[in-house]
């Protein structure tokens, strides 16, 4: 049985003292209820997180990887350092960076199967944009998004992932994927992941992300594959946040 996971993404915001009121806020609201829970937070606020959070029932973790070990590649961050802070957890292949940093399906396998190396979970993001939606082509575009990351890591590292779904048109838009819309394609893609690994595809988790909120995370978690929220907006309030952890069936 697949536990539910809601994962917050803070994107590019916060600051130490915003950081530790929110952080606050959800250590205190949380009653050992509900879901799983994470925070992927910017990088220079990691340790931050390591030093409130450690011992806690919250994990943490990064937004992005860098595909290589270590050595000359001047800002970026590699998966040992984010294992120096006792991350669990780090995003790959958020719609965001495929569209404003180029990055291709071949890069964000290879940024998963970094992560997997050292030790780290990657939450591989797949997700089509609204024209491709209306163009027929959803299955096409986060299958071969699936795809090439199953490839590169093989049937055994691929039940090692964290898998999450955004539609590009929902993300801090206020538009929501309808439960049904979403739970066709996370049907799909863990019949892909079935065909890349029939024994563990039933262990994957697979989030949703796209203007997850208190009001609509209960009908979308209760879909058969659908596994938690990767959140945005809703993570950076603490009452939004508990309240998607809490809508767990
Ligand atoms: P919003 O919840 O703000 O729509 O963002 C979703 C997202 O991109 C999470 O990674």
């Amino acid at each position: 049985m697949r536990s539910k996971l809601v994962v917050g993404n803070w994107k590019m915001n916060g600051s130490r003292e915003a950081n530790a009121a929110l952080l606050d806020g959800i250590l205190a609201g949380l009653d050992g209820t509900g879901a799983d829970c994470a925070v992927c937070v910017p990088a220079p606020y990691l340790f931050q997180c390591e030093q409130l959070l450690a011992g806690s029932a919250v994990a943490w973790g990064a937004q992005d990887v860098a595909t290589e070990p270590c050595g000359a590649f001047t800002g970026e961050v590699c998966a040992a350092m984010l294992r120096d802070f006792a991350c669990r957890y780090v995003i790959v292949g958020h719609s965001e960076r495929r569209a404003y940093h180029g990055e291709s399906n071949a890069l964000v396998a290879r940024k998963a199967k970094a992560a997997l190396d050292a030790g780290l979970t990657p939450i591989v993001c797949v997700g089509e944009t609204l024209a491709q939606r209306e163009a027929g082509e959803t299955m096409a575009v986060v299958g071969a998004q699936l795809g090439a990351v199953l490839a590169l890591l093989g049937p055994g590292a691929a039940a090692k992932i964290v898998l999450s779904y955004e539609p590009v048109w929902a993300i801090g838009t206020g538009k929501t994927a309808t439960p049904a819309m979403a739970q066709e394609v996370h049907a799909a893609l863990r019949a892909q992941l079935r065909d890349c690994n029939a024994e563990s595809a039933e262990n994957v988790q697979i989030l949703y992300g796209g203007s997850m909120k208190p009001e609509n995370a209960r009908d979308l978690m209760a879909q058969p594959d659908i596994d938690g929220g990767l959140i945005g907006g809703a993570a950076l309030k603490a009452a939004d946040f508990l309240g998607i952890i809490r809508a767990v069936a």
